[in-house]
């Protein structure tokens, strides 16, 4: 049996797949509405300082763990912190992305739905009627959406089985590079409709007027949920860099695509919903009643509706790799064979798991915990609790248990920046990183 360690083939591939774990629904969908409700410009500058000094930071601690260790994180917390409790992080990385995909997976079948019908020119037919009612039957007919569901969870099983390189890395190499692509044609479109200008500034008018602390406190949260971090995926993922690559070079990758992403979502959504004269909705009714009915109004509608959910479903399928990825390398080690069985067995856990998030849209809708259905729930106990747990936990873990001058040597190796970048970041990481979550937790409890 071959049981030499998978690795990413290169820099590149291990940029484009973290990267894809990054660029998903957070960036491509939530963020761009919060920020148009939330302050504009001045909320997307809160949300980039956070991304680019708390964000990076951590993102460069979880890397750190990896490559240190190259080991899945219960090992690695294991190996650097022996006989003690810290081994929990990485369980609590397991069970918060199992967590996740069970209602990703939801939301990816509900992309796959309409991509589907998209294709067939129906969804931007003037004839298809309203589309807030259309949204609502889809997504209660509980066939339809569970065999999308479970597609989409089948094509994520296929892709990690696959491993490292031949898997993961060889789809994000195709998907990430025609998600920029689709992207950039969506943005030029976008911004050459008459009347797109409103659509931009509704986007970035800085409004510091409707930043409330809860604005703050979202746009951390958001930051971290956008970069993938509190769950260990980036410990995961880390383990199979050589020991050459440069850290820091690639985490600045990492954040700046993932930024960029988040700018180019806004500009490729806004425009069009003002330059048509509709209401720019909450939540998942932005992308699944107001965009197809933005692109009813424009000339090749059905092709740009399906090029932007070929781009959304590329961005959910990435994220989702990497989600799998976590549970199956800590259960699989470094066996092919084990790995086979390990994606078929937790894939379909993960899936049967998100069966009460698929429901509570139709059978389930009236079975509700704290007036949210079990879907929000969900969400809402993953992005609010677990997420940022995890995440005070690593800040704490890393400069508690990592001896300072390994660390220093994993993160400056081939980097020509020099001591006092390391300490800065070791004082965000020790201490303002777990103080500002500390914050942010409080108030999501509601204590402060
Ligand atoms: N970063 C993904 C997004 O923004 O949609 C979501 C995500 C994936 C969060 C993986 C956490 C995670 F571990």
């Amino acid at each position: 049996m071959n049981n030499t360690r998978d690795q990413w083939s290169s820099r590149l591939g291990f940029i484009l797949a973290a990267a894809g774990s990054a660029i998903g629904l957070g960036a491509v969908w939530k963020l761009p509405y919060v920020t148009g409700t939330s302050g504009g410009g001045a909320f997307f500058l809160i949300f980039l300082f956070f991304t680019l000094v708390l964000g990076t930071s951590l993102l460069l601690a979880e890397f750190a763990v990896g490559r240190k260790t190259q080991k899945p994180p219960v090992e690695a917390y294991k190996e650097l912190a022996p006989g003690t409790a810290w081994h929990w992080l990485g369980i609590l990385g397991i069970i918060s992305s199992c967590l996740i995909l069970s209602f990703y997976a939801v939301v990816g079948g509900w992309i796959i739905t309409y991509f589907v019908r998209s294709l067939s020119g129906s969804l931007t037919d003037p004839a298809s009627g309203n589309h807030e009612d259309l949204f609502g039957s889809i997504i209660s007919n509980p066939w339809e959406v569970g065999i999308s569901h479970l597609a989409f969870i089948i094509v994520t099983i296929i892709v990690v089985q696959g491993g490292i390189q031949k898997g993961i890395e060889r789809a994000s190499s195709i998907m990430m590079p025609a998600l920029f692509l689709i992207f950039l044609i969506l943005v030029i479109r976008s911004l050459t409709l008459d009347g797109a200008m409103e659509g931009v500034t509704f986007f970035l008018q800085p409004d510091f007027s409707a930043v409330s602390g809860d604005t703050i406190l979202f746009a951390l949260g958001q930051a971290f949920f956008s970069l993938s971090l509190g769950v260990s995926i980036m410990v995961t993922y880390s383990s199979y860099l050589s020991k050459k690559d440069n850290l820091v070079r690639s985490a600045s990758s990492i954040v700046g695509l993932s930024i960029l992403i988040a700018l180019l979502s806004g500009l490729a959504i806004f425009p069009g919903v003002f330059a048509f004269g509709l209401e720019p909705n909450e939540g998942p009714s932005l992308i699944f009643t107001v965009l197809p009915a933005v692109f009813s109004e424009m000339a090749f509608g059905a092709v740009f509706l399906s090029l932007f959910l070929l781009l959304l479903l590329f961005a959910t399928l990435t994220s989702a790799f990497s989600l799998l990825e976590i549970v199956v390398s800590s259960v699989a080690g470094n066996s092919p064979g084990r790995r086979k069985a390990a994606a078929w067995i937790a894939g379909i856990s993960i899936f049967i798991l998100g069966i009460p998030s698929n429901l509570s849209f139709g059978l389930l809708s009236e079975w509700l915990l704290f007036d949210k259905i079990f879907f929000d729930q969900i969400d809402y106990l993953v992005s609010n609790i677990l997420l940022p747990l995890g995440a005070l936990l690593i800040s704490i873990f890393v400069p508690l248990k990592m001896n300072r001058a390994e660390l220093q040597d994993e993160l400056l190796r081939g980097s020509s920046l020099g001591t006092s970048f390391f300490n800065t970041w070791f004082f965000i990481i020790r201490f303002v990183t777990p103080v500002a979550i500390i914050f942010a937790f409080l108030d999501v409890l509601g204590i402060w």
